[in-house]
């Protein structure tokens, strides 16, 4: 079975996304670029699965250094993570995929960045506490 993680960055009151970007796009101060630079560190390597608007935000070079699947409603999770037995695989949003994935996650690396703007994509505290696949 493979390692599931779970990597997002939030705002001060749980702010994932805005208008299908980071809420917090074009900010370049060193706490969010900082940020950026972590997440393509902790997932060089590995197994990213995505959902099709957040594959949409991934540069090209990044497809280099990573394996990057798009996953869809109609995949079930359980079939995903078969596929990948023995490797890091990295949930990368956005939110439903979160919550589809939340009972596989054994580990969450959670940075929140000092953001308190708008957001219509949100983080669900749920997803922790949300028991364990069977
Ligand atoms: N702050 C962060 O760390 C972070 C990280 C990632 C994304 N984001 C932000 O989140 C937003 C994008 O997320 P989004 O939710 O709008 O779109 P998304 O990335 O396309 O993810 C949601 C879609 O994934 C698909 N999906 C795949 N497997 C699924 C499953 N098992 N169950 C349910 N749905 C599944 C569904 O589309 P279908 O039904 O069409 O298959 C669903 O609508 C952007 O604003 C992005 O910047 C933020």
């Amino acid at each position: 079975m493979a390692e599931v993680r779970a990597m997002c960055a939030i705002g001060l009151r749980g702010q994932l996304g805005h208008e299908g970007g980071m809420p917090w796009e074009g900010r370049h101060e060193p706490a969010f670029a900082a940020d950026v630079a972590r997440f393509f560190e902790a997932t060089f390597g590995h197994v990213l699965l995505v959902g099709p608007r957040t594959k949409r935000s991934i540069p090209q070079w990044a497809y280099a250094d990573r394996v990057i699947v798009e996953i869809r409603s109609s995949d079930p999770p359980e079939d995903v993570l078969a596929a990948f037995p023995s490797r890091v695989v990295y949930v990368g949003g956005g939110p439903a995929v979160w919550a589809a994935y939340a009972p596989y996650i054994q580990h969450w690396d959670i940075t929140r960045l000092p953001y308190d703007g708008e957001a219509d994509r949100w983080f669900d505290p749920a997803w922790l506490t949300i028991g364990r696949a069977s």
